[in-house]
């Protein structure tokens, strides 16, 4: 049983290789550029392979003998399909580190092309969207009958340029929501309130984050909203950027900022890193005004995206996975997000016995 890091010399693929090479595995290193592997390649000891996503015969020759794939080449609206075609001709399991809700939809529509080839389709496996849809469906089976649930984020820290340049792709996309069991596309910023995060009560903001799609697998819950922890500034442009939608959608301006991007750092220092946390709140609500509400405090966003893609991969390797399209809750079940160092959960408000 072997595993394969895709865009393993990208930020988030080199924090993850080094993590997974700390846990005494030994992924094969993947990606387009050979230099670039065989640089990571020399400084971690690890075998590389040099195969490009736009050469099929070439991909499925890379997975031939690898029984899983973590796939950390983004924006994945653009790298995910040849992938995942690769991996069900290959029979090989597939991970990636997707927060592009379209995404979602898109791989969650090849369920059962996945179970014909019995492999696992389980997009997400970073902080988008391990501890929003673990504790997600956490709270939706300690509430009986849920029929709303919000989840809402909270990181500190910066972001890498691999994660500005998906931003960017998403521009002009919109919100999207779950409604008596649909996925609704609606204008940004739809929707705010206010959520206590533990230390304070901060503004959030609805956003179309990824586990709108993939509560409708992980929960039986019909309403789904979900938000992030944005300054009111911030808000503001959200709301008025609807107004704005075809121009931010323009592909040369898209082309521009993504240019300027490449002048920032390639992401958060190993000290912001050290610093950083997050909190991710969720709150599911029955009949009758039962609800259950909790929260998950873990690492820093890109450092518990690494311990949980690591952690992914050793169980993938290690125990039989279900095949067919998955999300992190139904793969590994709500408590996965607890086998993150570093994380950890608290009821705020629930039922007797919770
Ligand atoms: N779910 C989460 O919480 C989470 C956390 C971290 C990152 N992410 C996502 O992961 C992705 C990568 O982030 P990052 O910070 O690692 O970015 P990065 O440093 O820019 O790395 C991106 C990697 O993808 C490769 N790549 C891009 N397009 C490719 C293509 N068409 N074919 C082959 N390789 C390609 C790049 O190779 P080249 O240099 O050769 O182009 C590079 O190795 C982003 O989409 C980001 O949003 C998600």
């Amino acid at each position: 049983m072997s595993a394969l890091i895709y865009g393993a010399y990208g930020y988030t693929g080199t924090l993850i290789a080094r993590a997974a090479a700390e846990q005494g595995l030994q992924p094969v290193l993947a990606g387009r550029d050979a230099d670039r592997l065989s640089d990571l390649g020399s400084t971690l000891e690890l075998p590389t392979r040099r195969a490009s996503l736009s050469e099929p015969e070439e991909l499925r020759a890379a997975l031939d003998d690898a029984s899983v794939v973590l796939h950390c080449a983004g924006p994945f609206v653009h790298t995910a399909a040849p992938m995942v075609a690769a991996c069900l001709e290959t029979g090989t399991h597939y991970l990636d580190l997707t927060g592009e809700v379209d995404v979602f939809r898109r791989l969650a529509d090849r369920d059962a092309d996945a179970e014909a080839a019995g492999c696992m389709l389980l997009p997400g496996i970073g902080f988008d969207v391990v501890p929003s849809d673990c504790l997600a469906q956490f709270v939706a089976q300690k509430t009986p009958d849920a029929n709303t649930l919000e989840v809402a984020l909270y990181a500190d820290g910066t972001v890498s340029r691999g994660t500005l340049k998906t931003l960017i792709e998403q521009m002009g996309r919109g919100g999207v929501v779950r409604r008596e069991g649909r996925l609704h596309d609606v204008p940004p910023g739809w929707t705010s309130r206010n959520v206590d995060f533990g230390d304070r009560r901060r503004g959030v903001i609805s956003i179309p984050e990824g586990s709108v799609v993939t509560s409708g697998v992980s929960t039986e819950v019909p309403n789904v909203t979900a938000y992030i922890a944005v300054p009111l500034l911030v808000q503001s442009l959200l709301r008025s950027s609807r107004h704005v939608r075809g121009l931010l959608a323009w592909p040369p301006l898209k082309r521009l900022l993504k240019r300027l991007v490449e002048q920032r750092p390639a992401g958060p220092t190993a000290e912001e890193r050290r610093q950083g946390r997050t909190v991710v709140w969720a709150s599911a609500r029955g009949p009758g005004g039962r609800s259950t509400t909790a929260r998950l405090h873990g690492p820093e966003a890109y450092t518990f995206t690494a311990r949980a893609a690591v952690e992914a991969l050793q169980r993938v390797l290690n125990e039989t996975v279900p095949s067919g399209y998955q999300t992190p809750a139904t793969a590994f079940g709500a408590d996965f997000a607890l086998a993150v160092d570093g994380t950890s959960r608290h009821i705020v408000e629930g039922p007797p016995g919770a």
